[in-house]
């Protein structure tokens, strides 16, 4: 796990950005693991002004959603296939075919999960991974105590999610209480994931990702068994760390050609 320490969100939206690029010009048709919440919007502000200032093609990549509110109406704003399009997708030239979401509407949900898990493989697995983390530690939907090798599946939110995601609906009722989201299993298995966080809200969570045991009470801290996690975090979030000077220390004299 490499955490990096990080002046504020527009340096955190160029770190990810710069991972991005990289991958996209070794494989331009690169499957990208896209996450809502406003954690990685920097990063894809700074991918639309490269895609429209410095010519930055998605248009062999293609894309995953993390999860998705089940029973919000089809082109519901709020629906994460909607916010997703609107942050990211229309800003640049990816096949909107080519950009997939769980399907928070379908009647059978066990099948609609399987085969999102199934479109996943046969796209050849997620080669880079954004990701958020919720106040409490949870990893796109998977709330605490969520299995550790959990698949594509529905979940029913804590009450802190509900009350963290009210303020992008008119009233708190309106936040559903279901949602599908892809396994901490299903999430292990990208081949690079870089995790946002900024704000002292989440810094308790930060703590607990990368300095406390791994535990299914803080999903996130299973990244702690990934081979190419990265945390990107703001001095905010990075405050609860014991370690965060050797992460600044190491992050300093990193040789140059490593890249995140
Ligand atoms: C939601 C999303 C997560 C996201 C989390 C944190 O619950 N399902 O993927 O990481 O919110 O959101 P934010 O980045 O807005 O703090």
């Amino acid at each position: 796990m490499e955490v990096v320490v990080l002046p504020g969100s527009g340096a955190m939206g160029t770190a990810a950005a710069d991972a991005v690029e990289a991958l996209l010009h070794d494989k331009p048709d690169a499957v990208l693991g896209l996450a809502t919440g406003s954690s990685p919007l920097p990063v894809y502000d700074e991918l639309a002004r490269r895609h429209t200032s410095e010519r930055l093609e998605f248009s062999s990549a293609s894309a995953f959603t993390l999860d998705e509110y089940v029973g919000l109406s089809a082109g519901h704003p709020q629906s994460y296939r909607e916010v997703i399009r609107r942050e990211f997708t229309n800003r640049v030239d990816i096949d909107p075919d080519r950009v997939h979401g769980p399907d928070g509407g379908a009647t059978d949900i066990p099948a609609a999960c399987a085969a999102y898990e199934r479109a996943m493989v046969s796209a050849g697995g997620v080669d880079l991974q954004l990701l958020g983390v919720g106040t409490d530690g949870h990893l796109a939907f998977n709330e605490p105590t969520s299995s550790l090798a959990s698949r594509t599946r529905i979940k029913t939110l804590t009450e802190q999610t509900r009350k963290d995601n009210a303020r992008f609906f008119d009233h708190p009722d309106e936040v559903p209480g279901h949602v599908i989201t892809q396994g901490l299993g299903t999430i292990m298995e990208a081949r690079h994931v870089i995790l946002l966080a900024a704000g002292g809200q989440k810094a308790e969570a930060v703590r607990d990702l990368v300095e406390g045991p791994v535990a299914a009470r803080c999903p996130a801290s299973l990244l702690q068994f990934h081979s190419h996690a990265t945390i990107l975090v703001d001095e905010a979030a990075a405050s609860a760390l014991k370690l965060a000077d050797y992460y600044r220390y190491t992050y300093d004299h990193k040789p140059a050609w490593q890249g995140l």
